[in-house]
């Protein structure tokens, strides 16, 4: 029996294992991920199996980048952006992934009219069928949106090997139109 939980301190190095794992050594860091703790624009769940962490997603609500969306964005509006979420190895196929994304999608649902999440470009990419099934829309391909994330930070990529990272990232919108 999985439940959705926000995210708290002592989830924190479970949680860091896994995007270790994830994504590459270092790509999220303590430092990183402690914001997302109680504050008023970040939002984070962990997916448990009884106590153990089985997944994680981490959110903002922010302006988007004025290159994301399909069209010219009304100025001050606030987007719900879906920036991370993995799944332990041994949980995927569950439906943990699917569930964390409903959760994010319900509970910034009152908060923003338009969400965002920038999705890894891979062949066998479970998050954008995840997406697609959920009516989100990709809007736009990115390559090498991680590069200069993956020198600064120093991660080495899961996927690609870097620094550089070389990885594409997609875009995908859900939500009204931020056209005027
Ligand atoms: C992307 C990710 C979070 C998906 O997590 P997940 O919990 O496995 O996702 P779900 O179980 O909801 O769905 C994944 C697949 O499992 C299937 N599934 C869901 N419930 C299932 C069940 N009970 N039995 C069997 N399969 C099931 C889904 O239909 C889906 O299949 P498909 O991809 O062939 O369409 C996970 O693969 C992951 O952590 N990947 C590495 C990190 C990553 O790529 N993150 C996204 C970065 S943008």
């Amino acid at each position: 029996m999985i439940q959705i939980e926000s995210l708290a301190s002592t989830h924190l190095r479970e949680v860091l294992a896994l995007a270790d794992g994830a994504f590459g050594g270092n790509y999220l860091t303590r430092e990183a991920v402690m914001p997302y703790i109680d504050h008023p624009d970040r939002a984070a769940w962990v997916a448990l199996a009884g106590h153990s962490v089985a997944g994680f997603l981490l959110a903002r609500l922010a302006a988007p980048d004025p290159s994301w969306p399909d069209g010219p964005v009304v100025p001050g509006v606030r987007a719900g952006i879906l920036q991370t979420i993995a799944v332990a190895p041994g949980y995927m196929r569950q439906g943990i992934g699917t569930a964390l994304t409903r959760h994010f999608a319900s509970d910034l649902a009152g908060r923003c009219k338009v969400c965002f999440s920038v999705c890894w470009e891979r062949d066998d990419a479970p998050f954008m069928r995840i997406l697609d099934r959920a009516g989100w829309k990709p809007v736009k391909r990115l390559p090498g949106y991680w590069a200069e994330d993956s020198l600064r930070q120093g991660y080495s990529c899961a996927q690609c090997g870097g620094p550089p990272c070389t990885c594409v990232a997609v875009i995908y919108q859900s939500g009204i139109s931020v056209n005027p």
